[in-house]
This record gives C-alpha cells, structure tokens and sequence, in this order.
C-alpha cells in the first residue's frame, strides 16, 4: 500500500529524516508513537506528496510518485486527515467542503448531494449541510474533517492525531467508525486507550527512523 525507502528530508539545513523507511501492507492497522516534534506529521504530508524528500522512493498503491500529477491520483484513495482541521476545511458551509471530493471525483451535484448526507449521518452529524464551517466548534470541525475524508471513500486513512479537541462520546463515535469501516489505517495519536483500541499494530519514530514499537510501551 505504502513504501517509502531510504527518505531523506529536512526544513532549510535542519535534517529531519536522513534514512527513513517505511512499509504498510493493504489492511493494516497501525499506530505511530513518537515524540512532540519527531516528525510524524511531517512523515504523512510525505507520503501525501505535500512535501518533496530531498531524495528516497515514495511508493503508493504499487506505483512510484514524484510528480504532483502522481500524487493527485492517490489523495481520493488514501484519506488524509490533518493534524489542523483548519488546514482541511477551507469552504464557508459543511456541505460544500464534504462535497467537494465527490464533485471533485466526478459525482454528480445530485449524486454527491447523497454522498454528503450519508457519510454526515454515519458521523451522527446529520442536519450540519449548513452550519459555517469556521464556526464549528473544535470537536464538531474535526469529525466534519473526517467526514470530507471517508466522503472519498478511500482506501486506507491516515490519521494525524485524530482526538485531539475530541470529548470522549465524540472519540468513542469515532472509535466505532474506525472499527466498522473495515479499512486499513495508520493513526497518529497520544491517546493511549484510542491507540489500544484501534490499532493491531505499533511502531515509533525515533531519531528520524521507523521502528516496531512495544505494546508495553503504551502502559508509561
Ligand atoms: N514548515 C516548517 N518549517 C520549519 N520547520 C518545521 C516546519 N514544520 C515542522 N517543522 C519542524 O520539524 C520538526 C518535525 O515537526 P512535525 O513533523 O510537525 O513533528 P510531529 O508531528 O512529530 O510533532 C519539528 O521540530 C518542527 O518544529
Ligand atoms: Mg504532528
């Protein structure tokens, strides 16, 4: 699904990955600890294509990408939810921003009219087509955030802390999302028990490398 070999990356000078591998197999379930600052979301926006790697493969879905046009045909297929819901949602209504993959995808108005209702109820979100996106509160931004990524209905998600701003009946809904999607996924979370939860496997960030992480790891 996702191979990255030998990455290399860094802001200006600062080097951030200097020989970063990664493989996750179609299906898996994954979470990624590490450290505030270690790179993790810097790790998604490389596989997104968000960020160029100074040099490395980045292989997605079978195929190597480098150009922008590479990545565009991945972004429906693996969905991306950013660490800032304010970084996904850039549309004035609800409606519009969950529409606008579908639209984007070849839906049309009707078609993802029905796409937005479906995937707003399967966040209980239903009725919220019109509410101004920028002033949601921060728990309701975030799950409208999820709901423009599974309106894709993609292949795999990847999560960059996704409770954060979060109650706990809002992580629990989430929670059961997750279980029920049957998608594969890499999460990026501090919350112990939402990794614990959703997840079947662990690995770490640590000086710039991946590495299989412990369970017991979780109980510190
Ligand atoms: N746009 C940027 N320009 C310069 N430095 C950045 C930028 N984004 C992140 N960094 C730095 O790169 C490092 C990794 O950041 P990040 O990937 O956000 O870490 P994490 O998600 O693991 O907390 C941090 O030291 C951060 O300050
Ligand atoms: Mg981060």
């Amino acid at each position: 699904m996702i191979q990255l070999r030998n990455i290399q990356f860094g802001y200006g000078s600062r080097l951030i990955f200097d020989d970063l591998n990664l493989k996750i197999e179609n299906g898996e379930r994954i979470g990624l600890l590490g450290s505030n600052g270690c790179g993790k979301t810097t790790l998604c926006h490389i596989i997104m294509g968000l960020l160029p790697p100074k040099s490395g493969d980045v292989e997605i879905l079978g195929k190597k990408r480098t150009k922008e046009y590479d990545f565009s045909e991945i972004r429906g297929r693996i969905g991306f939810l950013f660490q800032d819901s304010d970084d996904q949602l850039f549309c004035p209504t609800v409606i519009e921003d969950v529409a606008f993959g579908p639209l984007n995808m070849g839906q049309s108005p009707e078609q993802a009219k029905r796409t937005v209702a479906r995937t707003l109820a399967s966040l209980k979100l239903s009725g919220f087509e019109d509410r101004i996106t920028y002033k949601l509160s921060g728990g309701e931004k975030r799950l409208v955030s999820l709901a423009t990524v599974l309106a894709m209905n993609p292949e795999f998600l990847i999560l960059d802390e996704p409770t954060s701003g979060l109650d706990e009946k809002t992580t629990e809904r989430l929670i059961e999302t997750l279980k029920e999607s049957g998608l594969g996924y890499m999460i990026i979370s501090h919350d112990r028990d939402f990794i614990k939860r959703t997840v079947t496997k662990l690995i770490q960030m640590k000086d710039g490398r991946i590495q299989a992480a412990e369970w017991n790891s979780l109980e510190m």
